[in-house]
């Protein structure tokens, strides 16, 4: 009998071959872009203390409450997979002393785990791409790296598509102030919130400004603004880095509802959205969060970052095909047909693969017809076959077929490594080779 299926978890999406040559190429152009800006890379575990997310994301938030995969391990201690990077970077960069007093640029690249409702650009497990500073407290540092975010954009192809939301939220002092305004304001006009924001009412009012709900929204048209109440030096900071982008030429829409979903930012925060997917269209985001080393046991230390989720950019650059995307998995693909002929087929395989590093080569012996290896090879993308076949006296033959001019050659067999390694290398400077 048949047994049944076992199917991925919901929300927990495979990646194909077929997406990861588009993935592979994002990231190397992100990974381009990051290092060009000074920034080290840093691979941080899975799973943390449960602790650890709480006392950095804020126990009121809805990551918190809601989405972390929470488990006890063997120990009977509370463990969770990371639902963003953050935490996990300042947890390391204090326990390594790599933070104390010194300027520290991090990045990351993993997936991370939320509990959320599954739809598109939404999942359980989703990747992100990240960076850290530490140790700048200016708005330089906030301008250069939503510069490096815009950079990523023009490589991609998607800067039309793409809008700088940017917000400060101030203080904890200001956020203070402001949260008792919040308060009286919502509890004069209790009887028009839905449940999630009476939920939030006491606990977190803050988040109540970016519901999602338009009614609220409309509501909110009369509280007065937080920009009202940011303490100077958050609000020079905030026109420093506005100052900076107009000078850079990005443009930026100040959005007063934009505050974020985890409690550990300060000041400047900002998001990178897209209308064009659907309902989860923030593809990158960010801010200032200058109290979390402190909060987490570290010297205090002032810190900005953001992270890129890397579905919705995926998404975005499939959507308008901002980028080409190589469908070539292999260079060359070897045919022998005899069991002489291929022995020989591996000898000068593994010369071609010493002599070119880079080379991306499949070798198989002749079974079947020949026009089913050829079939293949073009499925895989190859530019080039060898084929090393038995000649009319029996001696071997090697013959080149190159796909793109529809030509095919004899090859001198006694020259033919180094024929084919001069060869493969000139085709090989002049296409895309490091996917
Ligand atoms: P976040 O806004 O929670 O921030 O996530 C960053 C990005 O990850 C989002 O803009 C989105 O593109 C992507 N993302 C979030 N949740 C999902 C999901 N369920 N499925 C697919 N993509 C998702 C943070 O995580 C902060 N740690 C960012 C940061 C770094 N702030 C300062 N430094």
């Amino acid at each position: 009998m048949k047994k049944n299926k076992i199917q991925a978890l919901r929300g927990m999406k495979d990646q194909l071959p077929i997406d990861i040559t588009c993935y592979q190429k994002i990231e190397r152009i992100l990974k381009q872009v990051i290092n060009s800006y000074g920034f080290s890379k840093i691979r941080l575990p899975i799973v943390e203390k449960t602790s650890l997310f709480k006392r950095a994301i804020g126990s009121v938030t809805d990551v918190t409450e809601k989405e972390m995969y929470t488990f006890q391990d063997r120990n009977g201690e509370s463990i969770t997979l990371r639902p963003e990077g953050t935490a996990g970077c300042v947890r390391a960069g204090i326990e390594h002393g790599i933070l104390y007093h010194q300027e520290q640029r991090l990045w990351y690249i993993g997936p991370m785990f939320r509990y959320e409702r599954p739809q598109k650009g939404r999942y359980r497990q989703f990747y992100q791409v990240g960076a850290e500073v530490f140790g700048l407290k200016g708005p330089n540092i906030d301008a250069e790296l939503i510069l490096m975010t815009a950079r990523c954009w023009k490589l991609l192809g998607i800067s039309h598509y793409l809008r700088l939301e940017l917000n400060s939220i101030g203080s904890l002092e200001t956020r203070k102030k402001y949260h008792n305004i919040l308060i009286s304001f919502l509890r004069n006009h209790i009887t028009l919130l839905d449940k999630d924001c009476k939920d939030r009412i006491y606990s977190n009012p803050l988040r109540i400004l970016d519901s999602k709900n338009p009614h609220i929204q409309e509501l909110l048209k009369d509280l007065p603004p937080l920009k009202d109440y940011l303490d100077i030096e958050s609000s020079h900071h905030f026109l420093g880095l506005c100052d900076q982008l107009d000078i850079a030429g990005i443009p930026y829409h100040i959005n007063q509802r934009l505050v974020r979903g985890l409690d550990y930012y300060n000041r400047t925060v900002f998001e990178w959205t897209t209308n064009s997917l659907g309902a989860q269209g923030t593809i990158c985001s960010g801010g200032r969060y200058d109290d979390l080393v402190e909060e987490l046991g570290g010297t205090s230390t002032p810190a900005v970052g953001f992270a890129i989720g890397l579905e919705r950019l995926a998404l975005l650059v499939r959507n308008f095909n901002s980028i080409p995307i190589p469908n070539q998995i292999i260079d060359v693909y070897l045919i022998t047909k005899g069991e002489k002929q291929n022995n020989l087929g591996l000898i000068l395989s593994e010369q071609l693969r010493d002599n070119i590093p880079d080379l991306k080569l499949i070798r198989n012996s002749c079974e079947g017809s020949l026009k089913k290896h050829f079939t293949h090879a073009m499925k895989l993308g190859a530019r080039f076959v060898i084929i090393i076949n038995k000649d009319t006296e029996g001696a071997e033959e090697l013959i080149l077929k190159d796909f793109l001019n529809n030509t095919q050659k004899n090859i001198e067999k006694t020259n033919a490594c180094s024929i084919l390694t001069t060869l493969l290398r000139m085709h090989l400077t002049t296409h895309d080779i490091s996917i």
